[in-house]
């Protein structure tokens, strides 16, 4: 049997992410543990999710330190007891103090709600539209110090309807989202895919461009 592939999760608001990839693991679709989840924020839905799938669930509210780096650093020393393989921002709304982020290059992924290099920081969605973008959509990218700007592991696409609108993209992506985290995750857990300073490795091969789910939430690969 494979080793075991441990992900803490982090998560400053509703968690439906989160929820997505509790629901694939118990479903026997997704090869991992949920070892933990952190938020920021005490209050967070996210953290009553872990509570009610019985995974640790732990809020570190930023309020509570002076300085942002002795914040990030309290928070990565409680990621650390639980020595994962991957952590995972899945609406994490804070940026990482930049030093943490070297240290955990290659172990560290966020999804973004636009296709990037597209629309690094907020209002994605409403970017797009304003911008007559015809095609819209996430990305599951690994982290570096630069915003949103790490090496793009896998995106999903949706069409931008004419009138269309920020509330109505964003619910219409919302569960291709969830599809993209589910199975960039699984290809990592498989222990599939590598990040090295040449670029993002499929199965030993350098990516020429992000992988590209398709309507049925899978990728298509040549194996
Ligand atoms: C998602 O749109 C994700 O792409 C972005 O923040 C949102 C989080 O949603 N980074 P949820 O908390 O997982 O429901």
């Amino acid at each position: 049997m494979a080793p075991s592939y441990r992900i803490v999760v982090l998560a400053s608001g509703r968690g439906s992410n989160l929820r997505a990839l509790i629901k694939a693991r118990a479903c026997g679709d997704l090869p991992i543990e949920i070892a933990a989840v952190l938020s920021d924020k005490p209050a967070a839905r996210a953290l009553r999710h872990a509570q009610a799938a019985g995974i640790p669930a732990i809020g570190l509210a930023a309020s509570s330190y002076s300085e942002r780096a002795a914040y990030d650093q309290a928070l990565f020393d409680r990621i650390a007891v639980f020595a994962p393989d991957l952590i995972v921002l899945a609406g994490f709304m804070r940026v990482l103090d930049q030093n943490l982020v070297e240290d955990w290059r290659g172990k560290l992924v966020n999804i973004h709600p636009s296709l990037l290099p597209k629309y690094p920081g907020l209002h994605t969605h409403q970017r797009a539209i304003d911008a007559q973008d015809t095609t819209h959509g996430a990305s599951v990218h690994f982290v570096t110090p630069v915003l949103d700007g790490g090496p793009v592991i896998a995106q999903t696409h949706i069409g931008v309807r004419t009138n269309e609108t920020a509330q109505s993209l964003a619910k219409r992506l919302l569960p291709r989202e969830h599809g993209l985290l589910t199975a960039t995750l699984k290809l990592l857990a498989e222990r599939r895919i590598r990040l090295s300073t040449q670029g993002i490795f499929l199965d030993g091969a350098l990516l020429k461009a992000p992988l590209r789910l398709d309507q049925n939430n899978r990728f298509l690969l040549s194996n």
